[in-house]
């Protein structure tokens, strides 16, 4: 099951894995004309809770749904005000039109696409929103940024090293196709690109890329190596240990239609 790769590395995801930026909370609003606060949430593939305390802090009531029992459990030891179901987003164990709005954060890549899409949008309510978003490093593919250098020879580095890598130093990689199967079942899609700076230590971003799936597929031995690798090379460049990630968020949204 694809979550058992996360429940391997639930602690280092809950210690590194960034938050989202504001202006991701910002858009799910403006782009679905529902206001956060005092909306039901439902966020599917939960994890650790990152998604689910941003929409909390945004006033949503949340409903965090997850099959990794120890992804949650983290989410739990530090999110008191979520409803937790440990469940699978492929049915969706919660009655219909129930939620104002239902969420993948970094998440529905993970789930089957049309089966998961189609039972998200019988747990939201007519005139409600589905939404799905991915956080990734920033390698100078919008027009609005250039290139950091480091950054992407940091990519291709693990591209060559790690054989289930999927990201942006690949020619052929994309964002998941969610706003395609949105279009497919009728819907008008709003979209966002939402670029954002990540201050971190190499230390933390070392324990965060420990988290990654790709990495979690290595075997012990390999991914100690891996870390050793980056952490000299890293150094090179920030010889004070911090680092400046550009990053940005991909937002794609729709609402369901009016009763
Ligand atoms: C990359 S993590 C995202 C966690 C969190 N939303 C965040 O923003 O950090 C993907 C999550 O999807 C969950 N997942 C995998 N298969 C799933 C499924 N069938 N239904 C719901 N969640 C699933 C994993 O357990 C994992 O917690």
């Amino acid at each position: 099951m694809s979550h058992e790769v996360f429940n391997r590395v639930a602690e280092a995801y809950d210690a590194a894995r960034p938050g989202y930026p504001e202006g991701l909370y910002d858009a799910l609003s403006t782009l679905s004309s529902i206001s956060l606060a005092g909306a039901t949430v439902v966020d599917v593939g939960a994890g650790t809770g990152i998604s689910t305390r941003g929409l909390l802090s945004r006033g949503a009531r949340v409903v965090a749904v997850d099959p990794g029992e120890r992804m949650l459990a983290r989410l739990v030891a530090r999110t008191a005000s979520a409803g937790v179901v440990v469940g699978d987003g492929n049915a969706l164990p919660l009655r219909s039109g129930v939620a104002d709005m239902v969420c993948y954060a970094q998440a529905w890549h993970w789930l089957r696409p049309e089966e998961s899409f189609k039972e998200a949008l019988r747990v939201v309510r007519p005139g409600g929103a589905v939404a799905a978003w991915w956080n990734s490093v920033d390698l100078g593919t919008t027009a609005s940024t250039s290139a950091a250098d480091w950054l992407v020879a940091y990519e291709v580095r693990l591209a060559e090293t790690c054989p289930g890598y999927w990201g942006p130093a690949l020619p052929h990689w994309s964002i998941p196709p969610v706003a395609a199967v949105m279009t497919d079942e009728g819907l008008e899609v709003r979209e966002a690109w939402i670029p954002w700076t990540r201050d971190v230590s190499v230390d933390e971003f070392l324990l965060d890329l420990r988290s990654h799936s790709f990495v979690a597929s290595l075997d012990d031995g390999a991914v100690e190596r891996l870390l050793r690798r980056e952490r000299t090379q890293l150094l090179k460049v920030f010889a004070d240990g911090e680092l400046t990630v550009p990053m940005r968020v991909y937002l794609a949204i729709a609402r369901k239609a009016d009763g």
